[in-house]
């Protein structure tokens, strides 16, 4: 009997203007064989084979449209760059093994030796070596300045400046970034700004809508969503995606066709997750704020952020993570904000966020252990502050652990 799959239309047809986030975080860019799959396929395939010589060779040369080399193209990546490009509101997506080969790509091909680039100084502590350490190496220079301070961005910014990058809400003291504002100051010398949007997802917050130029994601945070896999992604116009493409092809800092298939099965549940994290967050940042132990709360949803209005007007809501200060009368201030984490007894001790477990970490002697106490001091993190990120666990489960931990001091 004839397979009769192999001849059924399939109606995948999609318009992703006409659809809102959520739709189109179940719905845009999937790539359906004449299988008729209902849930996306995974193609785990290096090479792709051909019917003649004579159509290897127009496919390799670009006049027969097909894949080559899992470098260059794969289905499932594809399907996946399609839909967080049509979630962000950008014209294309490429993907990368991990949110630093975003990072890597974006700089190695917009920019070259000679240029210059402003930077938060609060992004994530690899994103600063890279910069410093490596980027540097190639002639790019760059300067950092405090996010919040929007006549220091204009400041820095020079004739050679091609990049502005920044993270809001930034990791682990959610300072907030006016994105409109450090726009302006972009276009003003005709660089690119590009925002980490890693924290928030295009689930609660659109910096291609603030006036950003490109998007880039740890895709191993939120949008995996359970901790699994390592990837990256930039987002952004047809123009500048090209040049990524070429490189990512290029230098080989691609997404595996098995991680783009985890994040694309995480995008279907990455609205509900977000808002889920958000109202979970909210809820223990209100009660640690009005614990005895508690110094300091740090999270943007709070009233008592002194950026919260900004956050409202560019965030659809405020995260999962939150940080908070540990008071203690002893010296050591380390000493009192291990005992709490250490007194915990469900939640995760790790370094990773954006999971459906809570983890909590002691930023100074993990994520930002590296950077020297001075610079530490400067950034604000102190030794008493411990970062939580707020999984999918009860709700009341987490205030007793956390009340475990907080009985320790
Ligand atoms: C805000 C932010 N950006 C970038 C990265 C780097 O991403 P990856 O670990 O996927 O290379 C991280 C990782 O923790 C991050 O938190």
């Amino acid at each position: 009997m004839a397979n009769k799959s192999f001849e059924r239309p399939q109606r995948l047809q999609f318009n992703d203007n006409n659809y809102a986030t959520e739709t189109l975080a179940v719905r845009a860019g999937q790539h359906r064989s004449q299988e008729g799959e209902h849930s996306d396929a995974i193609y785990p395939t290096s090479s792709f084979v051909y019917t003649s010589a004579h159509e290897a060779a127009g496919t390799f040369g670009g006049d027969i449209e097909g894949n080559v080399y899992s470098r260059f193209t794969n289905p499932t990546v594809q399907a996946f760059e399609r839909r967080i490009a049509a979630m962000e509101g950008g014209e294309r997506a490429v993907a990368t093994s991990s949110g630093m080969a975003a990072i890597l790509s974006l700089c190695l091909s917009l920019m070259k030796q000679g240029d210059h680039v402003v930077c938060s100084r609060s992004v994530f502590g690899s994103t600063v070596s890279l910069f410093e350490k490596y980027i540097s190496r190639t002639g790019i220079e760059t300067t950092f300045v405090d996010p919040k301070d929007i006549e220091a961005w204009r400041t820095a910014v020079r004739s050679n400046t091609r990049m502005l990058f920044l993270e809001t809400p930034s990791n682990p003291l959610a300072e907030v970034t006016d994105i409109r504002a450090v726009s302006e100051v972009a276009k003003a010398v005709g660089a690119k700004l590009v925002v980490d949007n890693c924290f928030l997802t295009p689930a609660l917050q659109k910096p291609l809508s603030l006036g950003a130029d490109i998007i880039m994601h740890s895709a191993t945070k939120y949008l995996d969503g359970q901790g699994r896999v390592i990837g990256g992604v930039v987002v952004g116009s047809d123009a500048d995606m090209e040049e990524v493409f070429g490189f990512v092809r290029t230098a080989g800092t691609c997404l595996s066709p098995f991680n783009a298939w985890v994040f694309q099965k995480g995008l279907e549940t990455l609205p509900l997750r977000m808002r889920a994290h958000s109202e979970a967050a909210l809820e223990l940042a209100q009660w640690l704020e009005v614990q005895p132990q508690v110094e300091r709360v740090y999270y943007s949803g709070l009233k008592s952020h002194a950026q919260h209005d900004l956050a409202a007007s560019q965030q659809t809501g405020f995260g999962g993570v939150l940080s908070f200060e540990v008071k203690s009368h002893e010296a050591d201030l380390k000493a009192a904000a291990w005992r709490v984490i250490d007194a915990t007894e469900m939640i995760s001790i790790t370094g990773n966020l954006g999971d459906v477990k809570t983890t909590i970490t002691h930023p100074a002697t993990t994520t930002h252990g590296r950077m020297s106490a001075a610079s530490r001091a400067q950034a604000g993190i102190r030794d008493s502050l411990i970062r939580v990120s707020v999984g999918l666990e009860s709700i009341d489960d987490l205030k007793a652990d956390l009340q475990l931990g907080l009985n320790a001091t």
